[in-house]
């Protein structure tokens, strides 16, 4: 049976072998929420980059820089890391490069494995649905803030283990302990997220709206997909 596993900080990824994985990326709040919503409308390409300066050169090249630093948009650039920035017909064609404090970060410390997918709940059931036809082993990995574990990410790979479960091995315990804070958040997950630090941030800054957005399962089908370092559709 395949296995699937949960990496919940970027910085424990030394921990697992990538090279035979697929690695679907996740950072719910908001980089990989705005990445399948920008998809979803259009984009033709995201370069996901993890470094401020190296995205800021890339508008020499006639990329569209959308950049993010502690949840603000970075002055200067073109958009910042709310998905309500990527819905309009200005988007379709267009081609990005992006970078964010934690999502771009963890794309960055992926590159190794087999196949990188970027996960969110907007694309949920179709990212579970191709899992579950690939014969490749999982590996979930949670973008978390700073290095640290957050619960948002946590509650989104809890939920893909929920859904692929029946069918597929957990590889450790996290897995499991994904799976248990999904269950007990699932019946609303904005209540059960009030006291996480990224709600609050956010919160604080006036983001209320992308919040409850980004923990709306299954409003898209689209899938991206890292191939030499640019994100396309699947
Ligand atoms: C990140 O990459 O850390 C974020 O998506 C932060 C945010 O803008 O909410």
């Amino acid at each position: 049976m395949k296995t699937i596993d949960v990496c919940l900080s970027p910085e424990l990824i030394h921990l697992y072998d990538v090279s035979d994985k697929t690695v679907v990326v996740v950072d719910i709040l908001r980089a990989t929420s705005c990445m399948v919503t920008a998809f979803a409308h259009g984009v033709e390409s995201i370069v996901p980059i993890a470094d401020e300066e190296e995205c800021e050169r890339m508008k020499l090249q006639g990329y569209v820089i959308s950049g993010e630093r502690n949840g603000q948009k970075i002055p200067g650039f073109d958009k910042g890391n709310s998905p309500f920035e990527y819905m309009d017909e200005h988007i379709n064609g267009l081609k990005i490069a992006f970078t964010t404090t934690n999502g771009t970060q963890a794309i960055e410390k992926s590159k190794g494995a087999k196949q990188i997918l970027i996960g969110s709940f907007l694309n949920l059931s179709a990212i579970s649905r191709y899992l579950l036809m690939s014969d490749d082993n999982i590996l979930i990995v949670c973008a978390g803030w700073k290095g640290k574990i957050n619960l948002e990410d946590s509650l989104f790979a809890g939920a893909l283990v929920d859904k692929l479960r029946k069918h597929i091995e957990p590889d450790c315990d996290a897995p499991l302990v994904a799976q248990e804070l999904y269950l007990a958040a699932k019946d609303d997950m904005l209540k059960f997220l009030s006291a996480s630090s990224h709600v609050k941030r956010l919160n604080r800054l006036n983001i209320h709206k992308d919040i409850s957005f980004c923990l709306t399962p299954d409003q898209y089908h689209v899938i991206p997909s890292l191939k030499k370092g640019e994100l396309r559709l699947l």
